[in-house]
This record gives C-alpha cells, structure tokens and sequence, in this order.
C-alpha cells in the first residue's frame, strides 16, 4: 500500500507539497470605461464590477494597485446613440480608451495597460467587425482594428490585445504598430470561443449583437485541433503573448496550449459568465465565496496558464 495521507496531516505540511500557487503578479484586473465625471455605477449581472468614468477609475487604479496589482485591461463603453456602423468613436484619438489610458499612464506609470480591440462595444449593430449585408466582413475590418491599436498605443498602451476574432488582425496591428516605431506588444485572444459565457459581459459593455451571433468568427467550441492552428497563426502574425477564453470550461484547451507554445506567455481569461455563475453561486448559499474563487483560479493556474484575467482579482491577488 502506498501511503498519501501523510501529504495532508496539517495545513504546514499541505502548503510544503503544494506545487501550485497563485501570485498577485499572476492577475490583470479588467476594467470597463465610460465618458463623463463622477461614474461609478455598479453592473448588476456582475456584484462587484463597476463601470468608471475616468476621474473614478484612477481612484479604483489606485486601491487596485495598493493590492499589489500591476496589470489591468480596459474596455471602453459608450452611449447606443453615439455608436455608428463603423464603430468610430472607437478608433478616434480621443475615444474613452485613449483618455484612460492617457490619465492612468499620468498617474501611475507602472501599471501595465492592456486594452482591448475589437468593433462591437462601438458599432450599432454590436458585431465586431463591418458588416457587408448581415455578414461580418474581415478584410474591411483589419485596417480599423489596426488603427484602435495605433491610437490606444499612441496613448501609452503596453499591450493591444485583439478580441475580434478576424483573421490576419495581428498581423495588421503589427504592421501598423511596427510602422510607426512603436514598441506596444500584442496579447493576442487567439483561441477564443463563441461561448454563453459572454453574457453578462455584453450587459456592462452594451455590446449584445443587434442580429445574429457571433458564430461565424468566434470559434465553434466543438473543436480542438483550430484552437491550436489559431494560437500558432497569431505567433506567426508577431503576437508576443497568447490567450485561451473562456477558461474553466477551456483548461484541456489551456493545457494544451501550455505544453504545445512553452515560449509565449499565456493568458487565460475568467470571463464575465464564469465569475457571475461563482459570485452568484456563494450569493445564494451553495459555496464559500473565497474558496470556490481560490479553487478555481488554482485550477486554471494548473492548467498551464501564465496570467489570468479575473473580475475577482482584486478579492484573490493579494494572498
Ligand atoms: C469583445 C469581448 C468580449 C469579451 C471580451 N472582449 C465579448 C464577446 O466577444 O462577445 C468577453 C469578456 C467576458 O465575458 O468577461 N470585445
């Protein structure tokens, strides 16, 4: 008989064996932005989780990194009426995302920034490309990416992280970012799936799609092997680092990734639906909050992934 239990007599001797472990510097805290003064309006589908005007959000900045947090991804969220179909106010100098980043960057030039790329939080029809008819059109879609990227990193972005999920947008944002000289890296949401764990998300960022879905450039999540191939054609396309999204129900994913791409730092993102179902679960009585985030984040952790993005940051990172 072989003994384990003797691996787990006392918390001393658990923690000794414990070859897993989360650090602050594994988190990026995301952040949703909005224009004005003064807000800070809670998204009910999300306890916890606010959208900021910016004035706020430096105030939140500066808790965040009193936790020892350095990382944090922002999504700009603005007005349906002030949205078009081509997602302007997204890829203007002077978006919401661009003052963000320019104030955080002021105020506390450590903080890592990543901001995220993509058309549906600007576009009327809510889709994360141009449209041509009711299909998304990738082709036309690279240039305007590529421009949010330019403009977020010509604000002091560290990293542009391109969520669309259209092909070639790494390698466009590259070209642009590398023609103007400058040196924002790339996290590339490589192998991201068109998941329902998007949900609550879509409710604090108003991005919902006004028709359709978005499966026809999200991946199907009944496959494997395209996760991988899309993960190896960012890092063709110059991504320096690689994310898996969603991530409890993706860790084989993670895993994979992890063992297949040992040279790129890889993200995985807790996503809106997955802390919503645990936040909401210790809400009505079936878990300890503390302990179902810790053992998932631990999970993910395990998995292989470098980084996480987690709404529940604030709350874990600084055990
Ligand atoms: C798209 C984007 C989404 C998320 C991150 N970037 C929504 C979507 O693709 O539908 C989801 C993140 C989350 O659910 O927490 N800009």
């Amino acid at each position: 008989m072989k003994r384990f239990r003797p691996y787990r007599t006392t918390q001393e001797i658990r923690d000794q064996y414990a070859d897993v472990r989360l650090d602050v510097s594994d988190f990026i805290y995301p952040y949703f932005v909005v224009e004005g003064k003064n807000v800070r309006e809670e998204i009910p589908s999300m306890e916890g989780i606010y959208r900021f005007s910016t004035d706020e959000l430096l105030k939140d900045v500066a808790e965040t990194v009193s936790l020892g947090i350095d990382k944090i991804l922002l999504f700009g969220v603005i007005a349906d009426d002030t949205k078009d179909d081509r997602g302007s106010r997204g890829t203007s100098p002077d978006s919401v995302i661009c003052k963000a980043v320019k104030a955080i960057k002021e105020h506390f030039p450590k903080v890592i920034v990543f901001t995220d790329i993509c058309l549906c939080e600007y576009t009327s029809h809510g889709h994360c490309g141009l449209l041509h008819g009711h299909e998304v059109d990738n082709d036309s879609t690279l240039p305007l990416l590529a421009e949010m990227a330019y403009q977020h990193a010509l604000a002091g972005a560290d990293f542009v992280a391109p969520s669309a999920m259209m092909d070639g947008q790494v390698e466009a944002i590259r070209q642009r970012l590398d023609s103007a000289g400058l040196p924002t890296k790339i996290l590339a949401y490589s192998a991201k799936y068109a998941s329902a764990f998007y949900g609550p998300f879509r409710d604090a960022a108003g991005s919902t799609p006004s028709f359709g879905d978005r499966k026809s450039y999200q991946m199907d999540f009944r496959t494997t092997e395209q996760g991988l191939d899309e993960i190896a054609a960012d890092i063709e396309e110059g991504a320096d680092w690689i994310m898996v999204k969603p991530a409890m129900s993706y860790l084989d994913m993670l895993h994979r990734a992890a063992v297949r791409f040992p040279d790129y730092p890889l993200v995985a993102y807790q996503v809106s639906g997955e802390y919503a179902m645990l936040k909401n679960g210790a809400k009505a009585g079936f878990f300890n909050e503390e302990r179902i985030f810790f053992e998932s984040l631990i999970a993910i952790k395990r998995s292989g992934a470098r980084y996480i993005i987690s709404y529940y940051a604030k709350k874990q990172g600084h055990e």
